[in-house]
């Protein structure tokens, strides 16, 4: 272990983020607090930028990403680290070297922390147990998207109060997407009523989380959220498109109408990228009264700054 990955006593319990549910409530306030308080000193202009100056993130991103990736990358230069982004396409993976080499011989160089989105299920786990430093899961198969949900319930908690009052409406692909599991997990741990509305080709046979309801009816499962959370078909997890686009939007698209069926102050929130004209309508996307996916894109930096902090340096 490295000077640097060495924490005082009294520090954030965890190593890694690999997912929310090895999160406690209290690691999870933490983390959300500390959004809270990156959040304020980002629009102050006073956010730490020597916190991390000496340190080097490495980024590894097998699947791509505009948010995450971007997201991740300005929340450690903000706190003063230095980010490589190591490129799959250019990689020697493409000369027949192994996914364990390859990590191991990134872990030799010893950066200070790694940052990996992977499509295999718990990859961020295996990664973890090879290297050294903080391993971040910025989103692995359909299982977690970690700091997708930290950044979300900070937005919820921001809107709306108390997570334990609320109602929560995901619809969409709830089989194959990390961002409604994390979410799930997130929620349930916090005693929010968490409702998944999905076709049934889009509805997993097992739930990540214990108390979540099941509807295919959007009527139905919409009825008194305070919160609705689009999910796209996550059609780079499919084998072969499992619903049409237009019987996707008939049914579970979303517009002014269809909203309605949920409290009259609810907000709708989407991880992005987000399908118009499949999972919501032009006008919904362009009305930011009620869609607040720019402020949740605004949010993730702070939300990433505040892991990068506890992770390496922060006292809990
Ligand atoms: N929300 C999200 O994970 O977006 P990207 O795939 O663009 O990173």
């Amino acid at each position: 272990m490295s000077f640097f990955n060495k924490k005082p006593a009294g520090s954030f319990p965890h190593r890694d983020l690999t997912g929310i549910a090895a999160l406690s409530k209290d690691d999870i306030l933490a983390l959300l607090d500390r959004a809270d308080d990156y959040a304020q000193r980002l629009e102050r202009g006073n956010f730490q930028s020597d916190l991390l100056r000496g340190r080097i993130v490495l980024t590894l991103f097998f699947e791509d990403s505009t948010r995450t990736r971007t997201s991740f990358e300005m929340a450690a230069k903000r706190l003063g680290a230095e980010v490589i982004h190591w490129d799959v396409k250019t990689s020697s993976l493409n000369k027949g070297e192994t996914f364990g080499d390859t990590i191991a011989t990134l872990g030799a160089m010893k950066p200070d922390a790694i940052v990996i989105r992977h499509s295999e299920y718990g990859a961020p786990l295996t990664v973890a147990q090879m290297v050294d430093c903080p391993v971040i899961n910025a989103g692995d198969s359909w299982r977690e998207h970690p700091t997708q949900a930290l950044l979300d319930v900070r937005m919820m908690r921001a809107a709306k109060g108390d997570l334990s009052e609320l109602t929560v409406a995901i619809i969409g692909d709830i089989a194959h997407s990390r961002v409604a599991a994390s979410n799930m997990i997130l929620l349930r741990k916090f005693g929010a009523n968490v409702r998944v509305i999905a076709p049934d080709i889009l509805m997993p046979e097992k739930l990540p989380a214990e108390g979540v309801q099941q509807f295919s009816s959007l009527e139905e499962g919409l009825n008194g959220a305070d919160v609705v959370m689009t999910i796209r078909p996550q059609k780079e997890r499919m084998q072969t498109a499992l619903i049409e686009d237009a019987a996707y939007y008939r049914d579970y698209g979303l517009n002014h109408d269809k909203l309605a069926f949920a409290k009259p102050d609810a907000i709708v929130m989407d991880p992005g990228p987000f399908l118009r004209g499949v999972q919501i309508s032009d006008e919904l996307a362009d009305d930011e009264s009620r869609f607040v996916y720019l402020k949740q894109v605004e949010g993730g930096v702070p939300a990433r700054m505040a892991v990068f902090d506890l992770l390496l340096t922060g006292k809990f």
